[in-house]
This record gives C-alpha cells, structure tokens and sequence, in this order.
C-alpha cells in the first residue's frame, strides 16, 4: 500500500507536511485470504488452536518449520516462511508471543512495531493478521488494539526535508473476536496516538523553524479542539515577575514565551502539566562543546510532550481538567543573553544566581511552575524536562527518571509507565544545601552531588504545597533508529505514559 500523505492542519500552520494517518487497519471477524502476507500467532504453553487449524490447511508445512527452526513461541521471535503455493499469501509470519498469560497491552504494542517494521521492509502491502483466540494479561480486543497502536506508532514519519519521503506502508486485516470492544479501543489509542505525533514532529523540527513562537503558533492550533490557548509575551513575563524564564530568552531576538493549553472536560481541580520548551539549548555563555549540542534541538520535548497529552485528552474527549504550561525559550548566546554570575528573581520570589548558562531548564521551569500553581490551583502538578545529562548517566536512554516525595504519585506514574513501555525509575530527592549561593537565595547548579537530584531539588523549591512530580526525560527524546513503537526522530516520550495515567486514575 502507498501510505497517503496528509498534511495536518497544524502542519500546514507551520508550512510543514506531517503525516497525521499511519497504516491502516481493518477490523473484521475473518482471515483476509487476498493478503500478501498472513500473521499468526504462537504462544509457549497455549492451545495455539489458529495456529494448529492452519497448519492443517497446509497439510502440516507450519509446523514442519517451526520444528526445524527450534521454535518455540518465545516472546517476539518470528520464523518465517514462504507460503505454500496451494495459497494466495506470499509469506506467513509465525509470531511468538511468550507465555500466553503474560501477553499483555505493552507487550502487544511493542509487538505490534516490530512485526510493522518487518513487514514494511518486506514490502509486504497487505497483511492479514489473525487475532482471534489470542488473549493473556488482557483480553482480545485489547491485545488487538495495542497491536495495531504500536504498528501506527513505528510508522510514524518525519521526512519533511527529504527529496523523496518515502511511501510504503501496510494495510492490515485483523481478524479479532469482538470487532465492535476492538475498534472502541483502537480509536481511544488514535486520540493518543494524534498526541504522540503531534509531540514527536514538534521535537524532530529542526531549532530554526520551531522558534518558542513557531511552538506557540502550534498550541494554538489545539483551540479547534475546544483548548483555551494563552501565550504571554516578555514584557508580561517581566510585568508578573517572572524573571527566570524572561532571562533565559533574552539571548535570542524573539525572548521566550509562557504558554499555557487548557482542556477543561471536568470541573475538578486541574491536573498542572509543566514542560521545559528550550527549542535550541546551546548552553549559553556556558557553551556546550561536545557533539551532544547537534541534538539540542530537542530540548523542548517535555514542552511536547505535555502539550501533546492535551492534545490527546481533548481529542479521547476525557472527563479530565488538564492544562499545559510550557516555558519555552533558545538558550542562545548573543551581547543581551545572560551572563555567569549574574542574579535574576522569579516569581516566587527566590533570587537565584546563574552559575552556569546551561542550566537553564529549572530557570524557565521554575517559573513556569510559579504560574501553574498561581493560576490554576492545581490538584496535582507533573513537571516533564530534558533537564539533566546526570539523569541519562544514571538511568540511560530507556527509563525516564522520576522525583517526588508522593509515593502514590511515583508508584501510579510508575505503573502507567509499564502499560506503555514508557518507563520509569526514581532518583532521591535531597542535597538540598548544594545549592547555597553566595549572594543570591539559592545557585541553578549543585556544588558537587548528583545532578539530576539538585536539579530537581533546585525545581521543588517552586513547588510549593502541591502535589509535584518531577520527570526528567534527557536522552528520552530522540533517536537515531526505530526500535519496538519508537521511529527514528522525536519519541513523544511521556504522552501515552500521562495519557495512560490521566485515563487511569
Ligand atoms: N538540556 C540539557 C540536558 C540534556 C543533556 C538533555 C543531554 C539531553 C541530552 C540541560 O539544559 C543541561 O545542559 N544540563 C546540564 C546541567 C549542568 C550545567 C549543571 C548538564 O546536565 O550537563
Ligand atoms: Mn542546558
Ligand atoms: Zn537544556
């Protein structure tokens, strides 16, 4: 199948084509016998009834290969065979799903983009995969579901600066148990998936084309989708006393923006998402010098993320009260940006002295919770930052890492992590007198100790009474290749984790 190429409206707002559809899936109760390739799936310990009626229908070809490939159904191992000429198929994809009660929805996903990928390469255009009978951790339609979430994920493209961006992609059949629970669940996880993207191309971007007024212009795309969109400028930053934030931005002509994106589907107490948005991040007068500042445009990717879990729940039409607020700013140098050394007060009131440029993240962070709490009152407020490189030394690419003194907060946030491998770790909170300054309240760097813990120490000083989370999502945002759900580019990390956590709880 040639995937269709539609520009998204948002896309077309920032002069960028997007593409907003992956694969296209149908749900039906039958084998689609026309499909170039047929999937089935094989469990370690379960009855494998599909499996065992098809190989019959080949007069045992099925199992005669899976015998002499020592396969065994463990979990993501495929063999794959030529189809018997006796069918239309070219290839059958004999796909192992490890013990039949621990198939679960993150499993399932993750499936689902590797199987995608396979067959993307094969040029396999059609695909008839059968799930019928297929259940574990959850049920049938679910598995389903999330098989065809994670191969929409992997999909997913940014070739916007590419001559000829390319055009295969699958049209699937599933031939599941209940087309009805299972076309429900795909099309709450499209709502999410929509947020993924939409986080993913905002990140991928290149720093010059998504300025913190291209990224404004983008959230105010979300106001179509019944989200009330306020951007303020640097004068207003400087008139609410936001000092912080407006500091980070002077070294750049356009100075930074607050924006803030509220869906309002409940009339409880807002759930507060903070997200750093530095849109180029090239360490200021504390210039980085490694290879690492050709990535820095991603340093928005929290800014992304929770802009694209509005974006998420205002689509899924979720009974929640959400807003994003988002610092964005390019830590640029340049005659006006900001010196090592010097003081700056935020909102709340702290001075803080700026030992180190590129530390900037908790500066437009620190006020950008300031005005979450002030405004909106939130019940519980979420902070998402490509904040530290000490985070990925820790923790690596992989895991995000998660800071609270809210147990609950960090066990729930945790577990929706792992229905979505988008995983979690906690780091300590503490060392809190690290970041005594001389002449100011307190430094934006630790004096020694571990980074990613000061700079979330540094962040609860703005946190006040409210229930706070830090995720420090460093490393967490780009990558060079497609692995499981994720395709080469922006990750989207964090928006299906607090999507999945918003709908959960
Ligand atoms: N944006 C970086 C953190 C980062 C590093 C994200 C690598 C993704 C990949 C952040 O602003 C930064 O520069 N942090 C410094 C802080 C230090 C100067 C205290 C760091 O971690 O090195
Ligand atoms: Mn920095
Ligand atoms: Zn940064």
């Amino acid at each position: 199948m040639k995937r269709i190429i539609k520009a998204s409206s948002i896309a077309l707002a920032l002069g960028m084509c997007i593409n907003a559809q992956a694969a296209d899936f149908n749900f039906s109760t039958k084998v689609d016998s026309d499909a170039n390739t047929l999937v089935v799936f094989y469990s370690q310990d379960g009855s494998n009834s599909q499996f065992k009626t098809l190989d019959k229908q080949f007069d045992g070809q099925l199992q005669r290969v899976i015998d002499i490939e020592n396969f065994t159904g463990d979990y993501a191992k495929v063999a794959q065979l030529v189809a018997p000429s006796k069918s239309n198929y070219s290839r059958i994809l004999v796909v192992g799903t490890g013990k039949a009660d621990e198939l679960n929805k993150a499993k399932a996903a993750k499936l689902g983009g590797n199987i995608h990928a396979r067959l993307v390469k094969a040029k396999a255009d059609t695909a008839s995969v059968i799930f019928d009978d297929v259940t574990g951790a959850n049920d049938n339609a679910a598995l389903a579901a999330n098989f065809a979430h994670g191969a929409n994920l992997r999909d997913h493209r940014f070739e916007n600066y590419k001559k000829e961006p390319s055009t295969e992609t699958v049209s699937y059949t599933f031939d599941v148990d209940n087309t009805k629970q299972t076309r429900k669940l795909y099309t709450e996880l499209e709502s999410i998936q929509a947020g993924v993207f939409l986080a993913r191309d905002l990140t991928s971007e290149v720093a010059t084309e998504m300025t913190p007024v291209d990224f404004a212009n983008a959230a105010k795309e979300l106001a179509s989708l019944g989200v009330t969109i306020k951007v303020l400028e640097p004068k207003e930053l400087k008139e609410l006393g936001m000092g912080a934030l407006e500091a980070v931005g002077r070294g750049s002509q356009q100075g930074a923006r607050l924006v803030v994106a509220h869906y309002k589907g409940s009339d409880a107490a807002p759930i507060a998402l903070v997200g750093k948005g530095i849109t180029f991040d090239s360490g200021g007068y504390s210039i980085k010098t490694g290879a690492s500042i050709a990535r820095m445009k991603s340093d928005m990717a929290g800014a992304a993320a929770v802009l694209g879990t509005v974006k998420a729940m205002a689509l899924a039409k979720a009974d929640k009260n959400v807003v994003a607020v988002m610092g964005m700013a390019a830590n640029m140098v340049s005659q006006f940006a900001v010196a090592p050394g010097d003081v700056v007060r935020t909102a709340e009131g702290l001075s803080v002295e700026i030992l180190n440029t590129d530390a900037e993240g908790r500066l437009v962070l620190s006020d950008a919770m300031w005005y979450a709490r002030k405004h909106y009152k939130p019940e519980i407020m979420i902070d998402v930052a490509t904040l530290t490189g000490s985070k990925i030394r820790a923790v690596g690419n992989e895991y995000a890492a998660v800071f609270s003194d809210d147990d609950t907060l960090v066990s729930q946030l945790t577990l929706a992590g792992k229905q979505v491998n988008e995983n979690l770790w906690r780091l300590p909170l503490g060392y809190k007198d690290m970041l005594k300054s001389d002449i100011a309240d307190i430094t934006n760097v630790g004096s020694g100790g571990p980074g990613a813990t000061t700079a979330a120490t540094f962040l609860e000083h703005f946190a006040g009474d409210t229930r706070w989370v830090h995720i420090d999502i460093a490393g967490n945002a780009l990558v060079k290749k497609g692995k499981d759900e994720l395709s080469p580019g922006g990750t989207g990390f964090g928006v299906r984790l607090l999507s999945e956590w918003l709908l959960a709880n």
